[in-house]
């Protein structure tokens, strides 16, 4: 029995090893792919990811152009780390195809309501389009079957110190999301490093015959040396990402969460976008004079890294390395 899955992507060189895996995991069936602004412009995004669907020869699956920008604040970009086009400045011709002419969380909507069996939606970027699905259709809501988002962290974040991107780059989207009386599964930097793919399996990928894991081994291999100042990768290391969480849905044995109270912090210019993960074993002081619980979600603490790298090599990368 395969497991009906939407993936909100902000396509990114980590949303596209997502998005192949997905595509090609044949647990998972994709019944559609949603754009947001984060990593670079959401028309980006959009031709990004129809580009990675062809490549990955998953040419049926509905794309859909979503949020501009985050609810709040003004839209920034991870072009440091993805390149001015999103994917690694690697020269790639976009593809012809157009996505489909309803905005992601009309899409959303329409594949969650038509779905026989809830949906997991997979939350690989900012959340702005799932808050808005969550605010505009909450009657969709009853056919999610868990939200598992690769955002946050329960210790230090990247886009900040203290806040990893995807939250911090649209916290009020975030806090809707996390508070959305939903089974949640965040999947955030504390794993997020854990899982990945050292440069010279990556130089093997990218020779491949398959377009879809050359791809795959064309951006790693350009991640490796990009991702050298990151002390929490190997060196000679790139990490799958985005990949892990759609790892995570496919196998959630291979993950260690426990429920824990989650706050997105929405104020100060050091914190906001911070995901608190209260790690307490009993209340204190605030909580005995009235303080609001925050949402309880499933926190990601550890991953068998080797096992999602093993899984991704053999069906995103068809057992190439
Ligand atoms: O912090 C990492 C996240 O931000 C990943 O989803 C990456 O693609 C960017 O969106
Ligand atoms: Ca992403």
């Amino acid at each position: 029995m395969t497991r009906p899955v939407l993936l909100d992507v902000d396509t990114g060189i980590d949303d596209a090893l997502a998005l192949m895996l997905a595509v090609r995991h044949p647990d998972l069936d994709v019944r559609g792919v949603t754009c947001v602004a984060g990593n670079t412009s959401v028309d980006q995004v959009v031709r990004n990811t129809l580009t990675v669907l062809d490549a990955a020869g998953a040419v049926h699956v509905p794309v859909a152009r979503g949020a501009e920008r985050p609810l709040l604040a003004a839209s920034r970009d991870a072009s440091h780390v993805h390149g001015q086009d999103g994917l690694g400045d690697l020269g790639l011709p976009y593809s012809t195809r157009q996505p489909v002419d309803v905005h992601a969380v009309e899409l959303m909507r329409q594949q969650l309501l038509v779905s026989s069996t809830p949906v997991t939606v997979i939350g690989l970027a900012p959340l702005t389009n799932l808050a808005l699905l969550l605010r505009t259709y909450p009657e969709a809501a009853a056919m999610i079957e868990r939200i598992v988002v690769m955002g946050g962290s329960a210790s230090v974040g990247n886009a900040t110190p203290v806040a990893e991107f995807n939250v911090w780059h649209d916290p009020e989207a975030a806090a809707i999301v996390f508070s959305a009386d939903l089974p949640v599964t965040m999947y955030g930097l504390d794993v997020f490093y854990q899982v990945a793919v050292d440069g010279d399996d990556a130089a093997k990928l990218a020779v491949s015959a398959d377009a879809g894991t050359s791809l795959i081994g064309r951006l790693l291999s350009g991640q490796v040396d990009n991702s050298r100042s990151e002390d929490r990768l190997l060196p000679g290391t790139a990490t799958l990402g985005d990949a892990g969480a759609v790892c995570a849905v496919a196998d959630p044995a291979g993950l260690v969460t426990e429920s824990l109270p989650v706050r997105v912090s929405l104020e100060g210019e050091e914190t906001r976008g911070q995901t608190i993960v209260d790690r307490r074993s009993r209340a204190g002081e605030s909580d005995l004079l009235g303080r609001v619980a925050a949402p309880r979600i499933d926190v990601a603490l550890e991953v068998d890294a080797a096992r999602y790298r093993r899984m991704f090599l053999d069906v995103a990368c068809q057992g190439v390395v």
